[in-house]
């Protein structure tokens, strides 16, 4: 009797034993672990940009920031699917048509996944067939790693703004040519000519006492660095997580202009050299167009005036926060349409019926 009781009482023991493992195995190796080899394994992933074996030469890549993702909390991140609008690609495209010395790395902001669908996959694969685009996927905390902003970014402020998408996507930018160098470009531009010849160190003026911060060139190296490592720091310290633009025209603006030492409008003009070898182009290189015109990209009785007002840009940039309800036929006569012909040919031919 006593004997069985004893007995009882081992095999109760044993059986929560192996309850307890099997429910810790469970919430330990099975969730995480298994998740993890599932990644690795899962062609369909991503490569994470500073994890891949290819990375973006200094000096001689173009680099696109894809931030959608930072709209929702981080636990539905996990799942982003690589969705890219026509004109998003077309950016993309026309890049790296233009460009064929650079590569052109488009980088995801979440762990994201290759696209199912039959529209986006031929999208994905128009772009792809320039040998210079890289698709790839990066983890803000450790992209930010070893910049001026390692520390700050973990405290979130950017996420919890009124603004994480386009935040996210301007304190990016400055990581990117931090580490790197070469050029960033807004994903709402076609690229016209090639930029390959250009000296790197450059931005461009939306009006003479504003500079954009849709295109952004930096050497890897010296002054370029350097102007960087600025950005950075002025991104941290004058961080504004209720105001559209302080963080993006604004801080270049204010960046730039303290290193000229003079008018914004001066440096511009006098092509000067004060600027410690940052060249500031007009208006006509990058913003022909201003946003308040956006229409004149997108209207065909535009069209004229646009095209000769452009004719000498190295891009156009749409302004895509305001125009993108603005979506044109495909094949109507509009300076967007006509130069997305041309420069994007392969994401304007799968774009459908609009574009
Ligand atoms: C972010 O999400 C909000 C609410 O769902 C939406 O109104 C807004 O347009 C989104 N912004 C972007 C840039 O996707
Ligand atoms: C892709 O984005 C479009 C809007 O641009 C949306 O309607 C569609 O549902 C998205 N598809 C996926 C798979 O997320
Ligand atoms: C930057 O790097 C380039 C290429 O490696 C080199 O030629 C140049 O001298 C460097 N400039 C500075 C300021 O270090
Ligand atoms: C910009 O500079 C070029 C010459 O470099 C000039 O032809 C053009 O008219 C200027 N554009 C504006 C808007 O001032």
């Amino acid at each position: 009797m006593f004997l069985r009781s004893v007995l009882h009482g081992q095999c109760l023991l044993i059986a929560v034993i192996i309850l307890s493992v099997i429910v810790i195995i469970y919430f330990t190796i099975t969730l995480e672990h298994l998740h993890r080899i599932y990644n690795i394994l899962d062609i369909t992933h991503l490569q994470d940009v500073l994890l891949s074996n290819s990375n973006p030469t200094p000096g001689r890549t173009i680099f696109f920031h894809e931030t959608t993702c930072n709209n929702r909390s981080s636990e539905d991140s996990q799942f982003q699917v690589m969705n890219l609008t026509v004109r998003q690609a077309c950016a993309i495209e026309s890049a790296a048509l233009h460009n064929p010395n650079f590569d052109v790395f488009v980088l995801f902001t979440c762990p994201t996944r290759r696209p199912l669908s039959i529209a986006q996959k031929s999208l994905i694969n128009a772009i792809e067939s320039y040998s210079n685009v890289q698709f790839r996927q990066l983890d803000v905390k450790r992209y930010a790693k070893g910049t001026p902003v390692e520390v700050w970014i973990k405290k979130g402020y950017v996420l919890k703004g009124r603004f994480p998408v386009h935040h996210t996507s301007d304190l990016l930018r400055l990581i990117s040519l931090y580490r790197y160098g070469g050029i960033y470009m807004d994903m709402d531009v076609i690229v016209l000519r090639s930029l390959e010849d250009v000296p790197l160190n450059y931005l461009g003026a939306e009006t003479f006492d504003l500079l954009g911060n849709a295109v952004i060139s930096l050497k890897p190296n010296g002054t370029g660095h350097e102007i960087a490592e600025l950005f950075l720091r002025d991104f941290q310290i004058n961080y504004n997580g209720r105001h559209y633009v302080d963080n993006g025209p604004a801080l270049v603006t204010r960046v730039v202009t303290a290193i000229c030492g003079v008018k914004l409008v001066k440096a511009i003009q006098e092509d000067s050299k004060t600027c410690r070898g940052l060249k500031l182009f007009n208006s006509t290189a990058f913003y022909a167009i201003p946003w308040q015109q956006w229409e004149h990209l997108t209207k065909p009785q535009y069209l004229k005036d646009t095209m000769e007002k452009t004719k000498d840009s190295y891009l156009i940039h749409l302004w895509n926060k305001v125009s993108s309800r603005g979506l044109i036929k495909v094949g109507s006569n509009t300076a967007y349409g006509k130069y997305a012909e041309k420069h994007c040919p392969k994401s304007y031919a799968a774009a459908g019926e609009y574009f």
